[in-house]
């Protein structure tokens, strides 16, 4: 397939991009800098040079194309609501591009909350509070499936880790923990995150756009649920840090994610697409050290 990488240089794209040229398909990327397009030349990718906010490349990106991955997304935190807007307008444009086609459209989202439960495909993303314009774009994508686009939307959980993360929540805690001498969690830290080795995200975006049927949502889930405690504890081991509650605000955005238990489940994942995840675990994958070289 000839498919187009909105978010290819980015961590997820990162190996997204190898694992697509190595199952034969042809990559072209996204890429808004000089830096981006070197990073997707030196992976074999082809480049099309323009930004989210650049419909009409999009246009001919998605035009081109027998399939389309949209992973690129704003992480200023502080232009959060800009970078939904740009985001609806992007998914709207390559939906319209694709419309009756019967293409694929693969948009990235994040795995939902279920009080008490454990979050599965069948859950559905917030619609109030922080998350809810994101979680309106996803049903966009997916409503496209009505317009003849193989639309689908890979749910990534909190964590995306693996070697060469430096800017995912993982290293963020870590970075605070130096900062602050003391690796923290909130409240008890029993809270859970779901997770997933960035290698094993990787295969599930290509089934994805290979093969997913219109409208479904996957959960790239590795780790159901890992204590946050768990993961300060090895933070701490690593940094001779003693591990201890400290309060949310100390976290800043993060305090609140750390304090809710959000574990996911990607069963049902696995039963459709036969996707199963094989690479290390978080805890296991902190233990290797490489976080904190
Ligand atoms: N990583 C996680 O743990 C996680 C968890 C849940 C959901 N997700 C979602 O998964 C997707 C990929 O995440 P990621 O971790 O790979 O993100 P990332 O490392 O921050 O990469 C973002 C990508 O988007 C591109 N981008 C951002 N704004 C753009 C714009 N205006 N025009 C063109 N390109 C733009 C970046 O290009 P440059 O390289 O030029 O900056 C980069 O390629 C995102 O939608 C993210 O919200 C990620």
């Amino acid at each position: 397939m000839r498919i187009f990488v909105t978010g290819a240089s980015g961590w997820i794209g990162s190996a997204v991009v190898p694992e697509l040229l190595g199952a034969g398909h042809q990559v072209t990327g996204l890429a808004r800098s000089d830096a981006s397009a070197a990073k997707l030349e030196a992976a074999g990718a082809g480049v099309l040079r323009g930004s989210l906010e650049d419909l009409d490349t999009l246009r001919a990106g998605a035009g081109g194309a027998d399939g389309v991955i949209h992973l690129a997304f704003g992480q200023d935190f502080t232009q959060m609501e800009a970078a939904v807007q740009a985001d609806a307008r992007a998914i709207e444009t390559l939906g319209a591009a694709l419309e009756g086609s019967g293409k694929a459209l693969v948009v990235a989202s994040g795995t939902p909350v279920a009080p008490g439960g454990v979050a599965t495909e069948r859950d559905d993303l917030p619609s109030f509070g922080p998350l809810a314009g994101r979680a309106a774009n996803a049903r966009a994508a997916l409503s496209l499936a009505a317009r003849g686009v193989r639309s689908s939307a890979v749910r990534m959980p909190r964590s995306v880790h693996g070697d060469g993360d430096h800017r995912g929540l993982i290293a963020q805690l870590i970075r605070i923990a130096r900062d602050r001498g003391v690796s923290g969690y909130v409240g008890d830290g029993s809270s859970r995150w779901p997770a997933v080795h960035v290698l094993d995200a990787a295969p599930l975006v290509r089934l994805a756009v290979e093969q997913a049927t219109a409208g479904s949502v996957l959960h790239a889930v590795g780790d159901e649920g890992v204590p946050i405690r768990d993961i300060a504890a090895v933070i701490g081991r690593h940094l001779d840090l003693s591990a201890a509650s400290v309060p949310a605000e100390d976290f800043g955005f993060l305090g609140m994610l750390l304090a809710i238990d959000q574990p996911a489940s990607s069963a049902l994942t696995s039963e459709l697409l036969g996707w199963q995840p094989v690479h290390p675990g978080l805890i296991e994958d902190l233990g290797k050290g490489h976080y904190f070289a």
